[in-house]
């Protein structure tokens, strides 16, 4: 087993699977959190990952194939997607490529969320491209909802990751995702006036924790 990453909540191992390349996650304890809790959020975060993986994929979502999931050690053995990070491979990306990719990306998650399906942390850092096909990874906090809450969320997240890693081409990429979104899921437009609304309930909890910090030097 050798040990290729070490994410936020999870280890991750390259091993081989009855002759396939696979990898296996690890969901490790963490030592800041009271044990039942982190028993509790270790399994069931590997349940719930192994269930999105499995789920989504019935709709044809590119994701890698789930081969085990071994829940006496918080792990689940799956597809290894030999690829590169969307984050990293950006900055090697030409105006046509990003079309090419943020508009299928678009396309997938507007699929994605057409099913009832959200993701929960969908950023540049969990999306995986073999040349130019795209994968999506890491559901470990995804689930079925009704809300457009939570597609928002999703959209969210999206914009957040290519602003703070990607700046100058962040507003290009998002016109991209847009468009490929609009093109599968049919409330896109209710989805788009939720990210504004989220983004606005951000700002005015920046705002406030300024004004708190300002008013706390004051006293
Ligand atoms: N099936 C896979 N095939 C190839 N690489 C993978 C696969 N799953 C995960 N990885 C690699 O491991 C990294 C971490 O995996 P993942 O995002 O699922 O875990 P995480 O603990 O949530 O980590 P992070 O906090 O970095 O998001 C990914 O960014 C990717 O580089
Ligand atoms: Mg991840």
């Amino acid at each position: 087993m050798k040990l290729i990453k070490k994410g936020a909540e999870a280890e991750l191992y390259l091993i081989n699977w009855f002759g396939y390349k696979a990898i296996k996650k690890v969901r490790v304890s963490k030592n800041y959190r009271i044990q039942s809790l982190d028993n509790f959020l270790r399994n069931y975060r590997t349940l719930n990952e192994a269930k999105m993986l499995i789920n989504v994929k019935r709709i044809n979502i590119p994701v890698p194939t789930v081969f085990d999931v071994i829940l006496e050690e918080f792990s689940i053995v799956m597809e290894f997607i030999d690829g590169k990070l969307l984050k990293d491979l950006i900055p090697q990306l030409d105006d046509e490529m990003l079309d090419e990719i943020f508009t299928n990306l678009g396309c997938i998650v507007g699929r994605l969320h057409e099913n009832g399906f959200f993701h929960g942390d969908l950023t540049t850092s969990n999306v995986i491209l073999v040349d130019k096909n795209i994968f999506l990874i890491d559901f470990g906090l995804g689930g079925v909802s009704q809300e457009i809450e939570a597609f928002g969320v999703d959209v969210h997240l999206m914009l957040r990751a290519l602003e703070s890693t990607h700046h100058e081409i962040s507003q290009k990429c998002f016109e991209y995702f847009k468009n490929g979104y609009s093109s599968t899921f049919s409330k896109s437009k209710e989805v788009f006036s939720k990210v504004l609304e989220i983004r606005r309930r951000g700002r005015y909890v920046v705002e406030r924790r300024v004004k708190a910090t300002i008013n706390s030097f004051c006293i």
